[in-house]
């Protein structure tokens, strides 16, 4: 559900063509929020933006590309007068574990983080004008559980966390009080504050620790198949 504070903005929702993102831009659109879809799946990006009729708008944009990363909040800026939410959702599930070249690496890494640092980077100046703006960034439970056969994706949304935790504080300072990165578990919000469960080492230490206990695995959990996991 849209908060009702955003009913009346615009949002960018990056890899808005497809499945989840095609979800959230009809959530907004339904809300009665304009929408950029901004995805470098041209087909499913206009023939959702034709569907949805003029507040939603498609806008070929590859995140990997500074200036096409530009020219999109541009165009939202001119078309929709600001941006008051960015969704940085587009993704890249390329892994080939253990046997991803460098390249690989790099690639993966562009879209899932730096993509989504230079789309905050973008829209910043425009939130911070009208004091005003809400950042949501996909991360996964994958960010944090071991997983055979898949080193890329996971590490990428594990930084996707930490990346929300630090850009949380930094852009709290411009007045736009909403970043969340949402992992299922953890939300984190504009003051850096975690509001979901967090992971061990951050939370407070108890005083007096518990006397050890031996650790037994639970039955049958040697024959359990691990989950499937995005
Ligand atoms: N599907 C799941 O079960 C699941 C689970 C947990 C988290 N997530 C997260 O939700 C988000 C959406 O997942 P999904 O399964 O719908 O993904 P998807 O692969 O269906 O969609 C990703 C979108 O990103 C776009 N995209 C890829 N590279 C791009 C680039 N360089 N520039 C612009 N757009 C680009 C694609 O065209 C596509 O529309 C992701 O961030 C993913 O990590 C998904």
């Amino acid at each position: 559900m849209i908060p009702r504070g955003l009913r009346d903005g615009t949002a960018i929702v990056t890899g808005g063509a497809t499945l989840i993102g095609q979800v959230v831009v009809r959530a907004f659109h339904e809300a009665g929020a304009s929408a950029v879809v901004a995805d470098i799946d041209a087909a499913g990006g206009d023939s959702l933006a034709r569907e949805l009729g003029a507040r939603v708008f498609f806008s070929a944009t590859d995140i990997r590309d500074d200036g096409q990363i530009e020219r999109c909040v541009a165009d939202t800026v001119e078309r929709f007068g600001g941006v008051d939410v960015l969704v940085n959702l587009a993704c890249s599930y390329v892994d080939e574990g253990a046997a991803s070249g460098r390249q690989d690496w790099l690639e993966l890494l562009d879209v899932n983080v730096v993509g989504t640092a230079m789309m905050t980077k973008a829209v910043r100046p425009h939130m911070a004008a009208k004091r005003r703006g809400a950042i949501v960034n996909l991360t996964s439970i994958s960010a944090k559980v071991a997983q055979a056969g898949r080193w890329l994706y996971p590490v990428s949304k594990a930084a996707l966390v930490q990346l929300t935790r630090n850009m949380a504080m930094d852009l709290a300072s411009d007045g736009t009080p909403r970043q969340l990165g949402l992992t299922g578990v953890d939300v984190v919000q504009g003051d850096g504050r975690d509001l979901g469960r967090r992971p061990r080492q951050d939370r407070p230490r108890r005083r007096t620790l518990p006397s050890p206990r031996p650790r037994r695995r639970p039955r049958g959990s040697g024959s359990r198949r691990p989950l499937p996991l995005q």
